[in-house]
């Protein structure tokens, strides 16, 4: 390769590379969050805002039993529970602080068999009322709700339970 054809490439690799490092964890609507580190939160602080936000009206959780609500929504979406692939610390804050973000495949499969677009989450925003004390309580009360199972595998085969 002749040095300007090298000069050329090394100019092309360093152009991708810059366009890559540029590119935002996240696309739409919200910005790329790196290491952000909260306090740790109290599980049983952390139920009751659940409570006290009326969570409990659209969501259950596996071995929870919550007091009873006035209105339940039509699609009730399950948290937690035994999962392949637990939803990491930030997945879940940004699912409760923006919950717009990422619709949840499960609710969107949910809609779909009842033949219904998921577009927006009907999930409201709770940024004007929530503090980020309770925020974190519900967060890490949410978190501590996930038990990973592991996948079974068999001669090269992914078995699921
Ligand atoms: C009016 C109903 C409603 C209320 C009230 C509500 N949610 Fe939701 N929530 C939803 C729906 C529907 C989804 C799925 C769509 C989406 O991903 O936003 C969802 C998604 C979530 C998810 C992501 C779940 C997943 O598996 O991806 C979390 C976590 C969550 N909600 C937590 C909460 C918490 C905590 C509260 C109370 C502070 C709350 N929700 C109140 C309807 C609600």
């Amino acid at each position: 390769m002749s040095i300007e054809n090298g000069l050329k490439l090394f100019r092309f690799v360093t152009l991708v590379a810059i366009i890559l490092m540029a590119l935002p964890a996240c696309t739409e609507n919200g910005k790329p969050v790196k290491g952000f580190v909260l306090p740790k939160g109290d599980i049983p602080q952390g139920e009751q805002v659940f409570v006290d936000f009326n969570c409990h009206s659209c969501h259950t959780i596996p071995g929870v039993d919550f007091p009873d609500v006035e209105f339940t929504a039509p699609f009730v979406l399950e948290i937690g529970g035994e999962v392949y692939r637990v939803k990491n610390y930030g997945e879940l804050l940004t699912a409760v602080v923006n919950p717009d973000h990422i619709i949840s495949p499960k609710y969107v499969n949910m809609l779909k068999k009842a033949e219904r677009d998921a577009i927006i989450s009907p999930m409201p925003y709770f940024g004007e009322e929530m503090t980020v004390a309770e925020l974190i309580d519900v967060i890490e009360f949410l978190h501590a709700q996930y038990t990973r199972l592991q996948p079974q595998y068999y001669r090269g085969y992914y078995l699921t339970k």
